[in-house]
C-alpha cells in the first residue's frame, strides 16, 4: 500500500471520527486527561468546569524506508480544529530528527522527510507537536507526542553467524548423523512480511552432507565415509530470505567438516619374519631389536600392544611398546651365552589397545609374526667362581701361610688359561700375594689385628691368551685375634693417701684395658707384685669384675718420712697365651682434713702426679719469663720517672720532655736557647709560695731497717721525722688534706753516715740525691704485686 495514502487516510479518518474510542480517546487523554474530572461539573474549588475541545486528531504516521524518489517524502499533516485557515496558527515540531530529518510546514502542518531512512538503523521516531498562535505565541493546543514508524522493505540479505564453520564427525557414521547447525540472520523486520524468513540449502558437499532448510542443521548423507580415504570436506550452505522464493536475497557460508578417526583398521606387521643378531655380551635390559606394525588409524586408535606368545627360550626376552612410536622393542631379560644356546625363535603378536567392537566384523584386529634371534660369540673375560671371597687369617700366622684361594675360568669355547694377581691399589703395603697359577692367597707380611682388623683386597684374573680380558673379585680378609697384648691401667691414676689414713681404707679403684678382643670378653686379674708383697704398705683387692681396689695397710703415713709410694700392680688377662704386665701406681702422701679431703701435698709429687707434659712445662716457663719481662720493664719506667720531682702533674712531664728534646748550644749559649724553658713552671713558682699537692701515692717504708741498737743515729732520724710531723700538724696555715713530705735517708754503715744534710732535704727539695725515694716506690710496687697491704695508700 502506498505510504502517503495511508497517512493521508489516517488524517482524514481521524478528522471524521473524533469520537472513536481508540485514537480519539488517546488523543484526548494526551491533551486534556488532567481535566476529565471536570465532567462532574465542578473542580475541587467549586469552580464550574468548561468542557474542553478535543485538539489533535492523530498519533501515528508511517513511512517507507529506503525511499529513492527525488522529492521529499510526504509523511502526513498536522491539523488543529482551532485552525480556521486564516494563517494565524503556527505548527511547531520537536523531538527525534525534528528540523533535520522531518520538516513541517508551519502554516499547513504538512510533514516531510528530508532524507531516505533505514528501518534497520532506526525503526521509529518520537516527535512532539505544538500549535501556537502566530501572533501572540499563545499555545492553541497542548504539546502532544506522536510516532513516525518506518515501514520495512527487504533490503537486507541473510548473514551467517560464522564463516567458515568448523565441524567434526566420526568417520563411518550412520546416515543422518548431525554434524553442526548453521544459522543465518536477516536484519529486516521479522514481524512483517517474509523479508526476514530464511531458508537453507546446500550448494556444495553433496552427496555427503545435507542441510535442513528450516533449521540449518547439517547431517551426514552418506553411510560409509572413510577417513582413511578422504578426511576433509568443504560444504557450502546458502541461506535465502523471502522464504527462499525468487527475488529473495541470499548469503552463503563454508562449513569445513573433518572426519574424526575411529578404530576401523587393525595393526599389521610389515614382515612375517624378523631376524636380529645379538652379541652374547649384551647386557640384561638392553634392546635386542625393534619391530613395527602399521596401522592406518591415528592417535589412540593406532596404539598397539606387543606380546610374545611363543618362545624356545622362556623368560629370555620381553617385548615392550614404545609409546611414542608404537614400535615393539625386544629386550633381553637373561644373559645370553653363545656357548650354551646360539639361536632363539619367538612368536609375537600385536593388537590394538582400544578396540571398537563395531568393526569386529571387518576381520581380526591383531597380527602375528616370527622373530629369529642369532647369538654371536664374544671373547669374554674370565669368570670367578664366586662373586666375592671371605678369608680368615690369624694375626700370628707366619709368612707364606696360605689363607684361601680364588678360582676363575674363561667362559669362551677356547677356554684360555687364567693368570691371577693382586690389585696392588687395594693392597698398597703388599701384605698379601696370590699364586698366579692356582689362585692361592698367602701372607707376605705379619698381620696385626689391633692395627687392621680387615684387609679388603681385589684379585685380578687375566686371560693368558688375551691379557685385555680381565675381571676382578673382592676378597675380604678378616684378621683373627690372638692374645698378643697385655692389659694395662685404663687411665693414668692420680692417687694420694692421707697422712691420717686408717688401715684398710680404699684410696683408689683401678681398672684395665687390653687391645685384644677375646670372643667371650675380657677377664682381668689384679695383684700386688710378688717381690713387693712382703713389706708392702698398700694392698690390692681384686673385685673379680675387672676392677680392683687399692687399700691402705697401716694407720698413718708421714709425708716427711716418705712422700711418694710406688705400688707395682700386676694385671693379667685370662686368655691363652696369658699376657700380663706390671703397672706402677704412684701414691702421694698428703695432709688431709678430717673428712679425708686433700689439703697439702708434696710439691715435687704434685708435678710428678699431675703428669705435666713438657709442653705444659714450657708454657709455664714462658709465663714466668713474660712476668719477669713485665717486672723489668716496669722497673725501668720507674727509674725514668725518678728523674723528675715526685710532685708533678702528668702535663708537666709531657711539657718537659718536649723541652728537653730541643737541643741547644749548651749552657753558655743563652742566645740560641732559652734556659727558662727548661725550668719547671711549678719550680719557678715554688720559691714564692708553699706548694701543697694532693699526693697521688705515699710510700712509707714498708720494711723498716732493723738498725743495731748500738747505733744512736737511728734515734736522730726518728726524732727528725717526728719533729717535722709535729710542725706540720700544728701549722694553722696547712691545708686540710694530707700532704706528702719526702725525707731521704742514706742508710747506715757509711762512715760519713750521710752525704747530704738531713735538714736540707725538705718537701721543697728540688734535687733528689737519695736512693731511698727511688727504692721506696719500687719496693712499694713490688709489694703491691705480691698482694702487699694497701692501707698505706690512704695515709
Ligand atoms: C621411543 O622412540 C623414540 C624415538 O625413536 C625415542 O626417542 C625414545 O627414547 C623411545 N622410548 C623408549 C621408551 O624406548
Ligand atoms: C698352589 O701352589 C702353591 C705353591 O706351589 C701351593 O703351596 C698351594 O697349596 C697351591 N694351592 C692349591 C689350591 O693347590
Ligand atoms: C672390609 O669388609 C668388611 C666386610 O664387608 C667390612 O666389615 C669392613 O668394614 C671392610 N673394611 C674396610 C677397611 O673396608
Ligand atoms: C713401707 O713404708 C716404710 C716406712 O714408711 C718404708 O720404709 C718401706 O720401704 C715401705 N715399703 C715399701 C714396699 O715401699
Amino acid at each position: 500500500m502506498d505510504g502517503r495514502r495511508v497517512c493521508v487516510l489516517m488524517v482524514l479518518w481521524a478528522m471524521t471520527h473524533l469520537s472513536c474510542p481508540g485514537l480519539g480517546l488517546r488523543a484526548l487523554r494526551r491533551t486534556t486527561g488532567g481535566r476529565r474530572a471536570g465532567l462532574t461539573g465542578q473542580d475541587a474549588n467549586g469552580v464550574p468546569l468548561r468542557r474542553s475541545k478535543r485538539g489533535w486528531m492523530w498519533n501515528q504516521f508511517f513511512l517507507l524506508e529506503e525511499y529513492t524518489g527525488t522529492d521529499m517524502q510526504y509523511v502526513g499533516k498536522l491539523h488543529s480544529d482551532s485552525d480556521r485557515g486564516d494563517g494565524s496558527v503556527k505548527y511547531v515540531l520537536t523531538g527525534d530528527g525534528a528540523g533535520t530529518l522531518f520538516k513541517i510546514d508551519e502554516k499547513s502542518g504538512d510533514i516531510h522527510a528530508t532524507k531516505r531512512l533505514d528501518r534497520e538503523e532506526k525503526a521509529y521516531y518520537i516527535l512532539h507537536a505544538k500549535a501556537v498562535n502566530r501572533f501572540t505565541n499563545e499555545a492553541l493546543e497542548g504539546e502532544s507526542e506522536f510516532i513516525i514508524k518506518i515501514h520495512d522493505i527487504n533490503d537486507n540479505e541473510p548473514r551467517f553467524t560464522k564463516d567458515p564453520y568448523m565441524a567434526r564427525v566420526p568417520e563411518m557414521s550412520d546416515i543422518g548423523t548431525s554434524v553442526i547447525q548453521v544459522t543465518a540472520t536477516d536484519a529486516d523486520d521479522a514481524t512483517y512480511g517474509n523479508s526476514a524468513r530464511v531458508v537453507y540449502s546446500i550448494l556444495e558437499g553433496q552427496p555427503y552432507f545435507s542441510v535442513d532448510p528450516e533449521t540449518g542443521l547439517i547431517k551426514t548423507a552418506l553411510g560409509s565415509m572413510d577417513r582413511e580415504v578422504k578426511e576433509n570436506y568443504q560444504v557450502v550452505i546458502q541461506a535465502k530470505d523471502m522464504a527462499g522464493q525468487m527475488g529473495g536475497l541470499s548469503g552463503t557460508t563454508t562449513v569445513s567438516i573433518t572426519l574424526s578417526d575411529v578404530n576401523d583398521n587393525p595393526p599389521r606387521f610389515t614382515k612375517t619374519l624378523y631376524e636380529f643378531r645379538v652379541p652374547e655380551s649384551n647386557e640384561v635390559g638392553s634392546a635386542v631389536g625393534v619391530i613395527r606394525a602399521m596401522d592406518a588409524d591415528i592417535g589412540q586408535n593406532a596404539e598397539m600392544d606387543y606380546r610374545i606368545i611363543g618362545s624356545d627360550g622362556p623368560g629370555m626376552f620381553d617385548i615392550m611398546t614404545n609409546k611414542s612410536t608404537q614400535d615393539g622393542i625386544i629386550v633381553l631379560r637373561k644373559p645370553l651365552d653363545f656357548e650354551r644356546k646360539r639361536q632363539y625363535s619367538l612368536r609375537v603378536q600385536v593388537e590394538n589397545v582400544h578396540i571398537n567392537p563395531r568393526f569386529y566384523s571387518m576381520g581380526p584386529f591383531r597380527d602375528e609374526a616370527t622373530i629369529k634371534i642369532v647369538v654371536e660369540d664374544v671373547d669374554e673375560p674370565p669368570v670367578f667362581e664366586h662373586g666375592s671371597y671371605v678369608m680368615k687369617a690369624k694375626e700370628d700366622a707366619a709368612r707364606n701361610t696360605v689363607i684361601g684361594s680364588v678360582s676363575a675360568s674363561d667362559p669362551d669355547d677356547k677356554n684360555s688359561l687364567v693368570r691371577y694377581s693382586i690389585d696392588r691399589r687395594t693392597d698398597m703395603d703388599r701384605v698379601f700375594n696370590v699364586h698366579a697359577g692356582n689362585g692361592s692367597v698367602f701372607i707376605l707380611r705379619e698381620l696385626d689385628r689391633e692395627e687392621n682388623a680387615w684387609h679388603n683386597i681385589s684379585v685380578i684374573a687375566t686371560e693368558f691368551n688375551n691379557p685385555r680380558q680381565i675381571s676382578r673379585v673382592p676378597v675380604y680378609i678378616s684378621v683373627l685375634d690372638v692374645n698378643d697384648n697385655a692389659p694395662t691401667f685404663a687411665t693414668n691414676y692420680e692417687t694420694f693417701v692421707c697422712e691420717n689414713a686408717k688401715a684398710n681404707q680404699r684410696i683408689q679403684t683401678i681398672s684395665a684395658t687390653d687391645p685384644d678382643e677375646p670372643l667371650v670378653g675380657h677377664r682381668f686379674y689384679f695383684s700386688l707384685a710378688q717381690d713387693a708383697a712382703g713389706k708392702a704398705n698398700f694392698s690390692v683387692r681384686d673385685n673379680k669384675d675387672n676392677t680392683a681396689w687399692i687399700l691402705t695397710r697401716r694407720n698413718s703415713y708421714n709425708s716427711l718420712q716418705k712422700s711418694i709410694y710406688h705400688v707395682p700392680v700386676v694385671i693379667s688377662d685370662g686368655e691363652f697365651p696369658m699376657q700380663s704386665s706390671t703397672n706402677t701406681l704412684t701414691i702421694r702422701v698428703c695432709t688431709c682434713d678430717r673428712e679425708g679431703n686433700m689439703k697439702l701435698c708434696n710439691a715435687e709429687a704434685l708435678t710428678a702426679r699431675a703428669g705435666l707434659s713438657t709442653g705444659a712445662l714450657v708454657a709455664i716457663l714462658l709465663c714466668v719469663i713474660i712476668l719477669l719481662v713485665i717486672v723489668v720493664l716496669f722497673a725501668a719506667l720507674r727509674r725514668q720517672r725518678k728523674k723528675e720531682p715526685l710532685i708533678i702533674s702528668k702535663e708537666d712531664v709531657r711539657d718537659n720532655v718536649v723541652s728537653y728534646n730541643d737541643e741547644g748550644g749548651g749552657e753558655e749559649d743563652t742566645q740560641a736557647f732559652d734556659i727558662g724553658t727548661l725550668r719547671n713552671p711549678e719550680a719557678i713558682e715554688e720559691s714564692k709560695q708553699r706548694r701543697d699537692i694532693v699526693p697521688e701515692t705515699f710510700y712509707p717504708p714498708v720494711r723498716r731497717p732493723v738498725l743495731p741498737p748500738t747505733r744512736d743515729n737511728n734515734g736522730d732520724v726518728r726524732d727528725f721525722i717526728n719533729q717535722r710531723l709535729q710542725d706540720n700538724d700544728s701549722d694553722p696555715t696547712a691545708p686540710p688534706y694530707d700532704s706528702l713530705a719526702t725525707y731521704a735517708y742514706e742508710g747506715n754503715g757509711s762512715v760519713a753516715e750521710s752525704l747530704s744534710s738531713l735538714e736540707s732535704v725538705t718537701t721543697e727539695g728540688d734535687q733528689d740525691y737519695n736512693y731511698l725515694s727511688e727504692w721506696g716506690p719500687r719496693f712499694k710496687k713490688l709489694a703491691d704485686m705480691y698482694g702487699g697491704d694497701d692501707s698505706d695508700r690512704d695515709s
